[in-house]
């Protein structure tokens, strides 16, 4: 596990694809930002939409996207 100012998913995707560790750990990223992974998910990959999340959590999402387009 590999640990230790990582900020950006660029910067997480690194260490995993050049085989520096198999898996990133944030800490202080993390403490200012809780919804990163998800974040990061769904900007490395737009399709995922919503779906990593809690279904309870989606369902808003989507309602409000839906009334707002956002
Ligand atoms: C609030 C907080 C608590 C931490 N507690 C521990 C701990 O109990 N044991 C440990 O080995 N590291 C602990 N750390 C260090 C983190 O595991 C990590 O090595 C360090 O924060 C660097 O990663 P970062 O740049 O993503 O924050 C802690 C860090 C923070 C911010």
């Amino acid at each position: 596990m590999g640990v230790g100012l990582i900020r950006t998913g660029e910067q997480a995707a690194l260490v995993l694809e050049n085989g520096k560790a198999d898996l990133v750990a944030l800490g202080r990223e993390l403490l200012i930002e809780p919804n990163w992974p998800i974040r990061v998910a769904i900007a490395a990959d737009p399709h995922s939409d919503w779906d990593l999340m809690p279904q309870q959590y989606a369902w808003w999402l989507r309602r409000r996207r839906l009334q707002q387009g956002s």
